[in-house]
């Protein structure tokens, strides 16, 4: 599996030690007495792609960088990776064959920043962080997010490839009078979504893609929607959804499950209880998929899917692996 095994890390911590004004890898870890706290700092994200975006996380956290940093270097490396067809450049387009990205990111203050129906720039989950940081809203879309990122000096890209473009005309070519909207779209929802808890117990999240595959143009997700795709209440604990975005949308997902956490529950209740209220919304009749993941301000970590086959990928303790969740359905 890729990803960095403790013994790297150790080593990388010794050299980034070794060139001084970094925190040295006992100190990282430090609990409040000093000794090894189990758990803390963690890095969660999701699906495959969620392990290479979880180093890049963690060496933002080992060199020193805030939870925020790490957060949104993690969900760049998906991003920027032509071969994840459902996130950033390489992700597949909607309906009249344009990339459209939304993305989210919030921090331990609460503050948060978004951006959707965004065309040209790789990397939505920058342009949130400069909604969040260089101005008082909290959410700029389309046009205005393209403009406002090119203001700050973001560079425009064609993010179609050429592998996205011909599955849009396979799609397309397939698509009949009979068709409904989403033919072939359902099985695109591996948006990465992360949340992480640094070594001083602040939390973190971000949330980045190119939502349903052949969807309607102009068409939003829950990804860039704080507490649907994403949220983080510093006192309580993060979660983050990836999964058909209009049954997040519906049940302000993510916010539901810091909910169920400030409630008393573990991440995984957490995520599990947020789920059964979709499936009763739908009167216990789901054919799409939606998961959870969830860290609270202890550490703790759940995560749960409607459905077989969601995973997630956790860092912690120097190791970095894939694991199955746990499922309703
Ligand atoms: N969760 C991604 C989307 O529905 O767009």
């Amino acid at each position: 599996m890729a990803g960095f095994t403790r013994r790297t890390f150790l080593k990388m911590s010794a050299a980034l030690g070794a060139a001084g004004g970094l925190i040295p890898v006992d100190r990282l870890f430090a609990g409040p007495a000093g000794g090894i706290e189990k758990g803390a700092p963690v890095v969660i994200s999701t699906w495959k792609h969620g392990i290479a975006a979880n180093d890049a996380a963690w060496n933002v956290l080992s060199s020193g960088g805030t939870v925020l940093d790490a957060v949104e270097a993690g969900v760049q490396v998906p991003e920027a990776d032509p071969g994840v067809r459902s996130v950033g450049y390489g992700g597949l387009p909607d309906e009249a064959c344009r990339v459209t990205l939304d993305a989210c990111i919030m921090g331990p203050d609460g503050n948060c920043g978004s951006t959707a129906f965004v065309e040209g720039y790789k990397h939505p989950i920058s342009i949130a962080r400069r909604v969040m940081e260089d101005t008082d809203h909290v959410m700029i879309v389309g046009l205005g997010a393209e403009e406002f990122a090119r203001r700050v000096g973001y560079k425009r890209e064609d993010l179609l490839t050429e592998e996205a473009r011909k599955a849009w005309v396979k799609w397309k070519s397939g698509l009949s009078s009979r068709d409904d909207w989403f033919p072939g779209g359902e099985k695109n929802h591996d948006t990465i979504g992360m949340v992480a808890l640094d070594a001083a117990g602040d939390l973190a999240g971000a949330c980045t893609t190119s939502g349903l595959a052949f969807k309607i143009h102009g068409r939003v997700g829950d990804s860039p929607i704080i507490g649907a795709g994403m949220y983080v209440d510093n006192g309580v604990g993060a979660a983050a959804a990836p999964g058909r975005g209009e049954a997040v949308i519906k049940t302000c997902g993510s916010f539901l499950v810091v909910e169920n956490m400030r409630r008393g529950m573990s991440p995984e209740k957490a995520c599990r209880a947020a789920l059964e209220r979709i499936f009763e919304n739908h009167g216990g009749k789901v054919d799409f998929q939606v998961g959870y993941i969830a860290v609270n301000k202890k550490g703790e970590i759940g995560a749960f899917s409607l459905t077989e086959g969601f995973s997630y990928a956790l860092a912690r303790d120097g190791t970095n692996e894939l694991i199955e969740s746990g499922h309703l359905r």
